[in-house]
């Protein structure tokens, strides 16, 4: 098992809340390793840290991983990423080099399913155009009229969720509590609560608003095309803030622009930060930078969670509980 003495190298790819980043210094020997250019640069800059802390938007493949794990004298043991989603790292390359993966679970659930929520009432009440026609002085023009933006009706509507994990769960509470009929679908169909698992046609068909919470993987990959917003309602309303991969963004635009679909929240890019252009312009879009987990006490939750992993392994010697490479 893994020991080593504290303080060592703790490097971190981008600064923290100032409260966190009290914490990790007060702990450890701090590195910047924010601002690096390409994959050779991490690996110069991250070079003697034996634990990293990761952002989802850091990408450590095979060639960083091998670079950091195998080094001589201080390989890396320890990268911990800032996220739930892991789709950045290689883990299975991490375990080749000995490097012990974690993420942060559970503390990201309800931030993330609120993020959801915002999404997925703007997108329904037609927010975002609402906001800029009073700030445009439009209605201050033409007053209140009685077909001025119409959205749609959450209270009766269903609900699809496409991936019901921590986050789909917590999404499908909140839908209930607004009145809104619940049904999903999920890898492994679950019998633990009082929702409907359906399969992913019936999910296309049937839902008034769907709701992607899945991480990203091959199966997950470009599950949302072209053929599959023809196959949802005119009226429907797609939420996404699981990954951006999981839609092929080229046919969200065409499929709004269509009219295929009536609107769309988004959270997470197929290429992020790039967002197709097609949808900088578009009405019936709403588009937010990643802010599933951006609350304070949730940034600070994680944090922690970072930190009592480092202590596990090289403090106590044990593996984290939220290690996803290596067995408590
Ligand atoms: C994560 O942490 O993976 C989610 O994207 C929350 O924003």
């Amino acid at each position: 098992m893994i020991q080593s003495q504290l303080p060592f190298t703790l490097g971190i790819t981008s600064p923290l809340l100032d409260e966190a980043m009290a914490v990790l210094q007060q702990k450890f020997n701090v590195r910047d390793l924010s601002g690096y250019r390409d994959a050779d640069d991490l690996i110069e800059k991250a070079r003697g840290c034996e634990a990293i802390i990761s952002m989802l938007s850091d990408s450590f493949d095979e060639k960083v991983l091998s670079a950091l794990g195998r080094h001589e004298q201080t390989p890396l043991k320890l990268l911990c990423n800032y996220a739930v989603g892991t789709n950045n790292i290689d883990i299975e390359a991490a375990s080749r080099f000995g490097v012990m993966v974690t993420n942060t679970p559970g503390v990201l659930t309800e931030a993330t399913a609120d993020t959801a929520f915002a999404l997925l009432m703007a997108a329904a009440r037609r927010v975002r155009e609402g906001e800029i026609l009073v700030r445009s002085g439009g209605f201050t023009k033409t007053g209140w009229q009685p077909t001025m933006l119409l959205g749609q009706e959450l209270c009766g509507s269903t609900i699809g969720i496409f991936g019901m994990g921590r986050i789909g769960s917590a999404v499908a509470r909140r839908a209930a509590a607004f009145g809104m009929r619940v049904i999903y679908h999920n890898r492994n169909p679950r019998n633990d609560g009082p929702y409907t698992a359906v399969d992913f046609e019936h999910l296309l068909r049937e839902s008034d608003i769907i709701v992607i919470c899945a991480p990203a993987t091959p199966q997950t990959r470009h599950r949302f095309t072209l053929n599959e917003f023809q196959a949802m309602k005119s009226s429907a309303i797609l939420v996404n803030v699981g990954r951006g991969e999981i839609i092929r963004e080229k046919d969200l635009a065409l499929a709004l622009q269509k009219g295929y679909i009536f609107a769309a929240g988004l959270d997470v890019y197929e290429h992020e930060p790039l967002i197709e252009p097609l949808l900088m312009d578009m009405d019936n879009v709403v588009l937010l930078p990643h802010l599933g987990s951006a609350t304070r006490k949730t940034r600070m939750d994680m944090t922690m969670l970072c930190i009592d992993a480092i202590e596990s392994v090289f403090s106590k010697g044990t593996i984290p509980t939220n290690c996803l490479n290596y067995r408590p």
